[in-house]
């Protein structure tokens, strides 16, 4: 636990729609995820986020499990379709209020508040009017950004803009498995230029109301990419993947514009006015990444763009997604952020897995596997600190076991299981475990 530090932050993350449940409390209106889980066969087993782990009435419990843990931080996300229930328009003051309480009782408790403002759930009245496919979806995100600074711009220091732009775009909008569940190439590209959009509008919207020194920060799934042979086919269709995956989700924020190989695979016109990509451009205090897995990528001429696929590796241990458990891959990307792009400051701000978990007689769950797993990614941080990397925290994946998108409940990523019928909270052996290196890490001396 040397190399991480007394100021390494540690912490835990979830999102507002996997969570919080009272799906129509106080002014609440859907949002795209909302109406996505009522689409026949779009979810297994038809579950939706309705009530989830009820977090909106148990926020207290869940405050207290995480400083319980020791945690420094807690990655959430604020749920637009609270605020602006519309999307825009008059704010609801019910919305707001929820996270002023929540926020108070972290800083209270000693845990400091990371706030995400857009974790897929766009409000659904939004999608109506033709959603981040339109350039004004992103005129309206920064309005929402700006409202929320301005609220809890006192209180809050550390923001996000984005959550995993390449899902809400290519997962959202390109493969149709999550909301709003289209599949359009055009929509895809013109979605994932206008989050950046929209990013780059909202980090200067809350430069602007903010009242303590903000520091904000984009958060991207990012995944090491490598060629199935050392073919010119499926060496150039990494090639492709690395832009898919990687590059357009970096390059642009970075000041780069969009990477001109990926711009001639798509085929799509971006719609750019004059101004837009300084906008996206717009500097940055730190980088979140996101890391599940590495992707291994051989050709696929007759795919949908970017004519690439994900091969499964031979022997590989994997979890319950199917994800092939491989620690390395997070040194590796996280040496790319830092080495490639010239990152100053950089959080993982998500990684776990899912395990299907077994509750003991005792009622114990010992998940041996989320604990290993956990292990070996913390030893891959550490070793990218040793190598110059500069890794400021770690957040893992998930707080609590909760509603995980288009596998419904079935999944569990949590630290602490959630009992579905009961809503009871167990931290399981791997939470215990966390709080335990925590603890180490603090009472290693500053050199
Ligand atoms: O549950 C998700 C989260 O919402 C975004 N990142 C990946 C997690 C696991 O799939």
């Amino acid at each position: 636990m040397r190399d991480f530090g007394p100021d390494f932050t540690w912490g835990v993350a979830t999102s507002a729609y996997q969570i919080e449940g009272a799906a129509l409390d106080d002014g609440r209106l859907p949002s795209i995820w909302d109406t996505f889980s009522r689409v026949p066969g779009a979810i297994d087993n038809g579950d939706t986020g309705d009530v989830a782990c009820d977090h909106y009435h148990r926020w207290r419990e869940d405050v207290d499990l995480m400083s319980g843990l020791g945690v420094d931080a807690y990655r959430f996300s604020i749920a637009w379709p609270r605020i602006f229930p519309t999307g825009s328009g008059p704010v609801n003051p019910k919305g707001l209020a929820f996270y002023d309480r929540l926020v108070d009782r972290l800083l209270e408790v000693g845990v400091r508040p990371f706030v995400t403002l857009y974790h897929w759930d766009l409000p659904q009245a939004l999608q109506d009017l033709g959603g981040w496919p339109e350039r004004d979806t992103a005129l309206r995100f920064a309005e929402y950004a700006a409202t929320v600074a301005e609220a809890l711009g006192d209180r809050v220091a550390d923001w996000t803009t984005l959550n995993e732009p390449l899902c809400s775009s290519w997962l959202g909008h390109l493969d149709g498995v999550m909301a709003p569940g289209v599949k359009d190439l055009t929509a895809a590209v013109r979605t994932s230029y206008h989050l950046h959009l929209g990013h780059g509008l909202a980090t200067q919207a809350i430069r602007a109301a903010a009242r303590l020194a903000p520091s904000i920060g984009i958060v991207n799934n990012l995944s090491p990419v490598e060629s199935a042979t050392g073919g010119d086919e499926d060496l150039a269709a990494a090639r492709r993947a690395d832009g898919h995956i990687n590059r357009w989700w970096l390059d642009p924020v970075c000041g780069r514009g969009y990477p001109e190989d990926m711009i001639e695979v798509y085929g799509v016109d971006l719609p750019v006015h004059p101004g837009d990509l300084e906008t996206i451009a717009t500097p940055l205090d730190y980088h979140g990444v996101n890391y599940y897995f590495r992707q291994v990528i051989a050709a696929d001429p007759d795919g949908p763009a970017p004519y690439s696929r994900q091969l499964e590796v031979p022997g590989a241990a994997t979890t319950a997604m199917g994800w092939e458990i491989h620690a390395d891959g997070l040194r590796r990307i996280l040496h790319r952020l830092a080495d490639d792009y010239g990152v100053e400051r950089i959080y993982v701000t998500e990684n776990g897995s899912a395990w299907p978990d077994r509750v003991g007689p005792d009622g114990a769950i010992d998940d041996r596997e989320r604990t290993a797993y956990l292990e070996d990614h913390l030893a891959a941080c550490a070793e990218a600190i040793r190598g110059g990397v500069p890794l400021k925290g770690y957040f893992a994946w998930s707080l609590l076991d909760n509603f995980e998108w288009a596998y419904g409940y079935d999944k569990r990523f949590g630290l602490v299981h959630v009992d579905y019928d009961t809503q009871e909270r167990t931290v399981k052996a791997s939470g215990r475990r966390y709080a335990e290196l925590i603890r180490q890490s603090r009472a290693v001396p500053a050199v």
